[in-house]
């Protein structure tokens, strides 16, 4: 079906005309017209809920799209599945990885296309082809390394070698740096402009503006299911670009007065936690979180931060040391005894310790308090009030839902990420425990969820922040605590303190 004549040009890999995707009454997706070159790296931007998931799952076989068109090398293709769209060359590194942990990379990698030697698993051939698509894009991945064993970063280049070795020429990465260190984003950044050289055309979706100007060709932004920008890189800005976003100026930095702490709220010592295999993440820690401060958690990945913040919030077992709060050692208490007693957690995995999926969005909004007041009255629920907050906190953290009935997973990623932190933003509490508040949301709820965290402080509650984003860190924190194997290594005052000094100390390299 291809008709050269309407070819803008030879190199257009991928071109999507009017394509359309309706949930019931959702426009998910709008009439979306864009076109992706060989070798181009090309921006998808957008509002959380904007399309940009949807659309990528109708490029790649796991949705049907109601209207519209998708060309690939100027063919019309209907994909039916992720197969269909590989063996057109399309492929999609979501950003839970599809690997199988037990298994090594290579045999991960040629999972359902294995090459065979007489009718055998040929296990030779199979690393020697990773390594050589390992050692043609520069991605490093040891063949023989088993899944499990590898940080995140290098799992998502096994994901990418994957797709390399099916014969991916468009490579779809979804938010793939909202779960890397910056060293790994700064890396898959070079990743993907090495890809991008030799041909891949890349759809790179992001919400970080940042690697937005540093690492893409063009930007697509969609609000709303549609496209309202098209424009080359080189030609906007980080302002300009948030702009066409959200529809008005956004403010990239957070405005707060000096903080006025009061008494120690949160007080570990000698903390000893396990990782999840066994070996000791958290190595004798010591911290102090006071009443109306932002202690924010800084530290390269891995360095005992998950341990530390499970270990607080009753969700791992501690080996030694003391946990205090607010006077109280809270040895024995499990998570819901602490959060009656106070302690509100964004958790850093929304999807398997934030939110119930198959429960409504006003059903997650106030989980944990269905049987308390105003919700419950004589022991009986009151739908109206649960109705009424859930309705309050929609609007104000601008969740996107089509209503408070809706089904929590059939919401955006970022929309998830809302509804955990309006849920614990809003309701009193002594001490938040926030890791990676900010993880796939949008600039427009970054600013909104950023001056909330700060209201908290001001209303006089405890934060321990934990975020990978040494940006946030600095907006938000008064004090920084830098977490290295599993101690403190240092805490600085924020205002004084330096990414340079913080980022030595994280590697450490300052002689602290
Ligand atoms: N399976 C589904 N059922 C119902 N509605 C859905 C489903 N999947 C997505 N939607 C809706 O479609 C819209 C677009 O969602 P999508 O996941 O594409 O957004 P997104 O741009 O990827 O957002 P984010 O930045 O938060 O990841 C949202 O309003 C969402 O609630
Ligand atoms: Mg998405």
């Amino acid at each position: 079906m291809s008709d050269s004549e309407e070819q803008p040009g030879a190199d257009v890999v991928l071109e999507v005309r009017g394509l359309t995707k309706r949930f019931g009454p959702v426009v998910a997706d709008s009439e979306v017209t864009l076109q992706l070159r060989r070798g181009e790296v090309l921006a998808l931007l957008g509002e959380n809920g904007a399309g940009k998931s949807t659309l990528v799952k109708m490029l790649v076989g796991l949705l049907r799209p109601d209207a519209g068109e998708i060309r690939i090398g100027g063919d019309v293709v209907r994909l039916r599945s992720p197969r269909d769209a590989i063996g057109r060359g399309i492929a999609v590194v979501h950003q839970h990885f599809q690997l199988v942990p037990v298994m090594t990379v290579a045999e991960n990698v040629v999972l359902g296309a294995e090459p065979t030697r007489r009718g055998l698993f040929d296990h030779r051939k199979a690393a020697a082809e990773v390594r050589a698509l390992s050692q043609r894009f520069g991605l490093a991945v040891e063949p023989d390394a088993v899944v499990q064993d590898l940080p995140i970063g290098m799992q998502q280049r096994v994901e990418i070698i994957k797709a390399l070795y099916r014969g991916a020429e468009i490579l779809i990465l979804d938010e793939p740096t909202a779960v890397l260190t910056p060293v790994e984003t700064d890396e898959l950044l070079r990743i993907v402009a090495e890809l991008a050289e030799r041909g891949v055309g890349i759809i790179f979706i992001t919400h970080k503006l940042r690697e937005v100007m540093n690492g893409t060709d063009r930007v697509v932004v969609l609000r709303d299911g549609r496209v309202v920008g098209d424009v080359a890189t080189a030609d906007t800005d980080e302002a300009g670009l948030a702009a066409l976003m959200v529809g008005r100026p956004v403010v990239l930095h957070v405005d707060k007065e000096p903080a006025t702490p009061g008494a120690t709220v949160l007080e570990i010592r000698g903390l000893e936690v396990d990782d999840d295999r066994g070996r000791l993440a958290v190595r004798g820690l010591d911290l102090d979180v006071r009443a109306g401060e932002i202690l924010g958690i800084a530290g390269v990945q891995d360095n005992g931060q998950r341990e530390l913040v499970e270990a607080i919030c009753a969700m791992r077992p501690r080996r030694a040391g003391t946990v205090v709060l607010a006077g109280r050692e809270v040895e024995g208490l499990d998570v819901r005894a602490l959060h009656d007693l106070g302690v509100a957690h964004i958790p850093e995995d929304r999807d398997k310790h934030g939110l119930v999926g198959g429960y409504f969005v006003a059903e997650n909004l106030v989980l944990n308090r269905f049987d308390q007041a105003p919700f419950s009255r004589w022991g009986r629920r009151d739908f109206a009030a649960i109705q009424r907050w859930a309705r309050q906190l929609i609007a104000d953290f601008d969740v996107r839902t089509p209503s408070v009935y809706a089904r929590t997973d059939a919401l955006s990623g970022g929309n998830k990420q809302k509804v955990v932190v309006a849920r614990e933003l809003s309701r009193e509490s002594v001490l938040l425990v926030a890791a990676q508040p900010t993880r796939g949301v949008d600039v427009g709820s970054i600013e909104f969820i950023h001056q909330q965290l700060v209201a908290a402080r001001d209303r006089g509650v405890a934060v321990l922040l934990v975020s990978a984003e040494l940006e946030e860190l600095f907006a938000l924190s008064d004090r920084i605590a830098v977490i290295r194997e599993g101690r403190v290594a240092a805490v600085l005052d924020a205002k004084s303190a330096t990414r340079e000094t913080v980022g030595l100390i994280m590697a450490g390299a300052a002689g602290h």
